[in-house]
């Protein structure tokens, strides 16, 4: 597929390209329409499928009306438990490594709300959807557990991603023991879900045994293992076409049993076959951010340090399956504390199972840890800036592994240089703005691990010295294109204009997985890697023909820049690639790499992304309704290829922080266990008059262990500290501490 991409040259710098303010290369297919999703193709013949979903959230479906559907003009099929046809992969069985039990009408069991009870089939739209409410389901309900406190604890065998539920440093009873001061505190954070603007969508369409998947993915490749396992084909024999994804948030990186049921029902009636889910549809069976209920007991001495730091969290997940939010594990990377528990327990209930969503398990755990360390300076009389920087860890807790630098204070430093925290008075309730109302200053620590995920790609330099640079990754909104363009470019010696990047497609070499903010560390390295492979190929060419001024040069006596050979220490001796490749006779060469993370160099490095985030916010002291005025955040990530994408992701997480504070929850009708605001009407998320004037600080950080390239994850960081800072700045003006999100005017009058 070849896409017509623009870069603005305004912002055009040539030289090295990391740095490089460059616009999004999509970025003018996006705002005129050129750019295609999912749901926009329209094969011939195409089929329109709708999944009927439960209306309960645990029983039984004792009847559907199959007949009243499928007569109903245009309905071509109806799939229910009764009929639907078999799969190679028991949904009931998890596919590892990132695998989901999922809902693809096994049985007639429910066991949440939105669940597919069936799946009508249609020649258009309209008429699946008449076909569908046709279906009048009769249940068998059984009573629904959808509040934290109506569930069991259960303990687990791993949170998050296959993290350990339970990690212990030193021995905390001894450490609070030692305390002069234990502050303890519960805090309880909401459902939440990921409101991607583009809804899970597929079109499937087989040819034989082989099926071409239209849908937005941020993992191409392993999905092809899992639809291939799914259907019992070769994983070769499943193409994800994904160019373009309207958001993803990790609902994206998971499988989900409506997409599944589509697939299945193309293969079945021979025919292409579209679904896309509506809003209230993506409240259920494509995952969400699961509810914790976390303890926090911090321990201090006398001068303010931790002496014990033990954080628990009870995390909901669904009756049937076991996604939990790691959100203790905020606790383990942050804080210097001689002792340090994170530990976890599972909750069922009858909803959905959660999924990872941006920053899962670091959004609200330290959203909890970021309050009780505000709590724990308060107790010992310290500023809360000055509390943290007694406080950071200079060594990454219990494993002694050196951080790359001291970059975590500067951003502290920094950020309140730029905020303005100084003179910043102790107690709450002191400072008021000219129209009366209060005033307060919170701060929080923003923290995210740095993943690498194993990918390839492929460099091709063309016979006009151009380049194509290839790897199946996925760009979301965050500007991967762009970036990793000027990855490759920056490896391969051109202009990033002169490097076409083709992505978004399984048939590319494997991309790794758009998440965990480390898609521009990992496919970028193997672009880079590939873009190396491809300079080393065209100087054997060059180096060794005596027609060449760089014969006898050596590999490494040559550098690539600006589409030219030198000779090193003789730079006036070079060729151009076009001319080199015209000289060999040859039309192109081929670079090839993989990158993966050396587990010598991760296994004596930590590695993380620091920052730090400051909020004011201002209250109307009778009314209680709170503005967030002001969020300066400071990051330090590494080596920063592009300036202007990277404080976008920050103002991003910056802005889904607010959104947690202040503002998302979904909410359960406790008898029915529907949820009564699943549609961006009453899910409330922030609007532009709703955010504050934003500033996010680059903190330099050069990080020789990370990765070759030194690039570090930006994309969830900026969740992290800001929900603690808002909660923490309502605290400094009205002096109510609120442990509950989101935090509302209910809480503050
Ligand atoms: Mo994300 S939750 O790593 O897509």
């Amino acid at each position: 597929m070849s896409l017509e991409t623009s870069q603005s040259t305004q912002h055009r710098r040539h030289g090295s390209n990391a740095g490089q303010p460059l616009t999004r290369r999509d970025g003018v297919l996006k705002v005129t329409g050129r750019a295609t999703y999912a749901a926009d193709n329209h094969p011939e013949g195409m089929l329109y499928a709708v999944t009927a979903v439960s209306s309960i959230a645990r029983g039984r479906v004792t009847a559907l009306d199959v007949a009243a559907a499928k007569a109903h003009p245009g309905v071509v099929e109806v799939f229910t438990p009764a009929n639907r046809p078999p799969l190679a992969h028991d949904p009931d069985e998890k596919m590892p490594p990132f695998g989901f039990r999922v809902e693809v009408l096994q049985n007639d069991g429910v066991r949440y709300v939105n669940q597919p009870i069936a799946l009508v089939i249609a020649e258009t739209l309209e008429a699946a959807t008449e076909g569908a409410a046709l279906l009048n389901p009769q249940y068998d309900i059984h009573s629904a557990r959808t509040r934290l406190e109506s569930g069991e604890p259960f303990a687990l065998a791993a949170v998050g991603v296959g993290a350990p539920p339970r990690t212990v440093h030193g021995d905390i009873e001894a450490g609070l023991a030692a305390a002069a001061r234990v502050t303890e505190a519960e805090y309880v954070t909401p459902s939440q879900y990921h409101n991607a603007m583009e809804p899970h969508a597929v079109v499937a369409e087989w040819d034989g045994d082989r099926v071409t998947l239209d849908m937005p993915n941020q993992a191409l490749a392993l999905s092809c293992a899992s639809y291939a396992a799914y259907f019992g084909i070769p994983a070769e024999n499943v193409l994800i076409r994904s160019p373009f994804l309207g958001g993803g948030f990790g609902s994206k990186a998971i499988l989900n049993g409506p997409q599944i049921l589509a697939i299945l029902a193309a293969r079945a009636l021979k025919r292409p076959v579209k679904l896309a889910l509506t809003r209230a549809q993506m409240y259920g069976p494509v995952g969400h951010r699961g509810q914790t209920w976390q303890k926090l007991r911090i321990g201090t001495d006398h001068d303010g340090r931790l002496t014990a730091l033990h954080h628990h969290a009870l995390c909901a997940t669904s009756s049937f399956d076991e996604f939990m939010e790691p959100a203790a594990n905020a606790s383990l990377p942050l804080y210097a504390s001689p002792a340090i528990l994170a530990e976890h327990e599972g909750l069922r209930l009858d909803m959905g199972t959660p999924g990872p969503m941006r920053a899962p398990g670091e959004a609200s755990g330290s959203a909890a840890l970021e309050i009780a360390m505000d709590e724990a300076a308060g107790a010992c009389g310290m500023d809360p800036l000055a509390f943290r920087l007694t406080n950071y860890a200079e060594i990454e807790p219990g494993t002694g592994r050196p951080f790359s630098s001291k970059a975590l204070r500067e951003c502290y430093v920094e950020g309140a240089k730029r905020f303005g925290w100084a003179g910043r008075p102790l107690a709450p309730r002191q400072m008021r703005d000219e129209n009366g109302f209060l005033v307060g200053w919170g701060v929080g620590t923003a923290v995210f691990h740095c993943p690498h995920f194993p990918a390839e790609a492929r460099a091709t330099l063309r016979a006009d010295g151009t380049a194509l640079v290839e790897t199946a990754g996925a760009d979301m909104g965050q500007g991967a294109w762009t970036v990793l363009a000027q990855i490759a470019a920056e490896a391969l010696g051109l202009d990033p204009d002169q490097v076409e990047l083709h992505s978004g497609i399984s048939s590319l070499p494997d991309g790794g997985i758009a998440g965990g903010s480390g898609h521009t560390a990992s496919a970028g390295l193997a672009l880079h890697n590939a873009g190396e492979d491809a300079i080393a190929r065209l100087a054997d060419l060059a180096t060794t023909d005596p027609a060449s001024p760089l014969f006898g040069a050596g590999n490494i006596g040559v550098v690539a820049r600006s589409g030219r050979l030198h000779r090193r220490g003789d730079e006036d001796r070079s060729e151009s690639y076009a001319e080199i490749l015209a000289r060999a006779g040859r039309t192109e060469v081929v670079g090839t790499a993989k990158a993966m993370r050396d587990p010598n160099v991760a296994a004596a490095h930590a590695m993380f992304s620091h920052g730090a985030v400051f909020a004011e916010v201002k209250i109307d002291p009778d009314l209680g309704q709170v503005r967030a005025t002001r969020l300066v955040g400071a990051f330090a990530a590494g080596r920063v290829i592009n300036p202007r994408l990277v404080r976008s992701q920050y103002f991003g997480g910056m802005i889904w922080g607010l959104s947690f504070a202040l503002q998302e929850e979904a909410i359960t009708d406790r008898r029915s266990g529907r949820i009564m605001n699943a549609d961006l009407a009453e899910y409330h998320v922030p609007v532009n008059a709703d955010v504050p004037s934003l500033d996010a600080i680059l903190i330099p950080e050069d990080d020789a262990y990370v990765n070759p390239l030194g690039v570090k994850g930006v994309g969830e960081i900026g969740i992290t500290g800001t929900v603690g800072a808002i909660a923490n700045a309502i605290w400094h003006a009205t002096g109510v501490r609120v442990r509950r999100f989101p935090i509302r005017i209910e809480d503050l009058v």
